[in-house]
């Protein structure tokens, strides 16, 4: 992996905990509980490398819908990861946030989440962004909201809605747009992630069940991500420098 050109803020969909357990005839949480493994060896290669910011997809507010255990298997989990990694986020210096609907989740959820979140707000490390009971969808709606209620109190005009404002409206952009987005389990698909933010993004997919994921797993991500030229509807480096070569006066 080259050192350069890491992504800035990198997403990940941690798809396939299901499909890892019923693949051994396990029952899905015990999935869930090796995805719990995967996002600690995630976190810290990410870390390691020098990602600034780690976005993970946890639980999606489409995900409510599941059969009560199931939900009740992936809350308790959550509430033993963040009991479990206190220590590895206090003691590396990174900064802990959460996205989402956070008010669905259970008290006990809520209040560990908030202690850390406080905890650790002045770390300068890499950002570790969860996204629970998120979605891309009504993160947009949200923003949408506050900012019409702006206009309806006379704050601001229609005529300041922009992308701008829109964008500063949506937590999940504060540590700047996506660069790079991963999802495991061989699905193609965003399932209400990022939605607004990944407008550039470049994204990887990959069949690696989640649970399965590891270093060389995000290092591939992250070289797939180094080969290819960002555009943003320019015409890239490439296009530039053939241009001035071919251009008259450049010769
Ligand atoms: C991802 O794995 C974890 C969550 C969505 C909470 P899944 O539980 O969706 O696993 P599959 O896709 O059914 O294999
Ligand atoms: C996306 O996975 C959500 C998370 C990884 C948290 P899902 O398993 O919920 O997505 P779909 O249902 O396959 O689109
Ligand atoms: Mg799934």
């Amino acid at each position: 992996m080259r050192l350069g050109n890491l992504p800035n803020h990198v997403g990940i969909i941690m798809d396939g905990n299901g499909r890892w357990a019923t693949a051994r005839g396990l029952e899905r949480p015990h999935g869930h509980r090796e995805g719990a493994a995967a996002v600690r060896r995630t976190v810290r290669a990410a870390r390691e490398k020098g990602v600034r910011a780690l976005t993970l997809y946890a639980f999606s507010e489409q995900n409510w819908a599941r059969p009560g255990g199931e939900v009740e298997a992936l809350m308790a989990l959550l509430q033993e990861f963040l009991v479990g990694e206190r220590e590895e986020i206090l003691g590396n210096g990174i900064r802990l946030r959460a996205i989402g609907n956070t008010k669905r989740l259970p008290l006990v959820v809520r209040t560990l989440l908030g202690g850390l979140i406080a905890a650790s707000e002045h770390n300068e490390g890499m950002t570790l962004t969860l996204a629970l009971s998120y979605g891309g969808q009504e993160e947009i709606a949200e923003a949408c909201r506050t900012l019409a209620a702006r206009v309806a109190t006379k704050e601001i005009d229609v005529g300041d809605i922009s992308v701008a404002a829109l964008r500063n409206e949506m937590p999940s952009l504060a540590v700047g747009d996506p660069d790079l987005i991963v999802r495991t389990g061989g699905e193609r698909r965003i399932s209400n992630f990022l939605l607004f933010g990944l407008a550039y993004a470049e994204l990887h997919f990959t069949d690696v069940l989640w649970p399965d994921f590891g270093e060389p797993d995000l290092d591939e991500a992250i070289a797939a991500f180094q080969r290819c030229e960002r555009r943003f509807g320019g015409l890239g480096e490439g296009a530039a420098s053939s241009q001035r070569a071919s251009s008259p006066s450049a010769t």
